[in-house]
C-alpha cells in the first residue's frame, strides 16, 4: 500500500472552519460522545487550542494538523495531552479520508514528538477502528483497573498502552 504524503504542523484557529466542515459529523462522532452542536465543537476546539488553565499549569496540550502534502488540504486531526509523565493521545480523520493509512502514518508521527512519555490511549469498545489503528502502531490493551489516571477515560471504556520511546 503506497502512503499519502503528508505534512503536520500546529493546529491554530484559522483551522476552525475547515475542521469543523471535515469533523463534524455522525461519522466522526459515533463513538465519541455524538455530533456537537457547531457552538459546542468551536469551543472545545478553541479551548483545546488556548492550552491547559492554571490549573493544569503543567500539562502541555499539544495539537497538530495532518494535511495532504500536495494540495494542503486538511484530512485530520492529531492531539496530546502530556501530564504526570505520559501521553494521552486521539486522533480524528475526515471520512473520506478513511482506509488510506492517514491515522497510521499520523500517529506514528505524532510518537515522534512524544519520545520518553508513555503512552495511553482510551476508546469505547464498539471503536474498533481506533483499537485497530493503535494495536497497529505499538500499543496493547491494559485492564483499565492497572492504568494510571488518565483524562480521557469513561468507565467501560477499553485502554491500551505502548512503552515510551526513544
Ligand atoms: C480511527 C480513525 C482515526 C482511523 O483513521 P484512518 O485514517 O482510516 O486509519 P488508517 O487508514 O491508518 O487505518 C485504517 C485501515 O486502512 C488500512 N490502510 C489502507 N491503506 C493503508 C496504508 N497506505 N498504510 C497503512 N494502512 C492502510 C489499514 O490497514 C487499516 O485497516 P484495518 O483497520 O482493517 O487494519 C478514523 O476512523 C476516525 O477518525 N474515526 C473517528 C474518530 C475517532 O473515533 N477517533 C478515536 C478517538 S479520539
Amino acid at each position: 500500500m503506497s502512503a499519502v504524503p503528508l505534512l503536520f504542523d500546529a493546529l491554530t484557529l484559522r483551522d476552525l472552519d475547515a475542521l469543523e466542515a471535515l469533523l463534524r459529523n455522525e461519522a466522526v462522532y459515533e463513538h465519541i460522545g455524538g455530533v456537537p452542536s457547531s457552538e459546542l465543537f468551536r469551543l472545545r476546539m478553541t479551548r483545546a487550542l488556548a492550552g491547559p488553565p492554571a490549573a493544569r499549569g503543567n500539562d502541555r496540550w499539544l495539537n497538530f494538523a495532518v494535511r495532504d502534502t500536495a494540495s494542503g488540504e486538511l484530512l485530520g486531526r492529531l492531539e496530546a495531552t502530556v501530564h504526570d509523565g505520559l501521553a494521552e493521545v486521539a486522533f480524528l480523520i475526515g471520512p473520506a479520508h478513511w482506509g488510506r493509512g492517514v491515522a497510521t502514518q499520523g500517529l506514528l508521527w505524532m510518537h515522534g514528538q512524544l519520545a520518553g512519555l508513555p503512552l495511553w490511549g482510551t476508546t469505547v469498545p464498539a471503536n474498533t477502528r481506533s483499537q485497530a489503528l493503535m494495536l497497529r502502531c505499538g500499543y496493547r490493551p491494559v485492564p483499565p483497573e492497572t492504568a494510571p489516571n488518565l483524562y480521557s477515560y469513561d468507565p467501560g471504556d477499553l485502554v491500551f498502552t505502548r512503552d515510551a520511546g526513544s
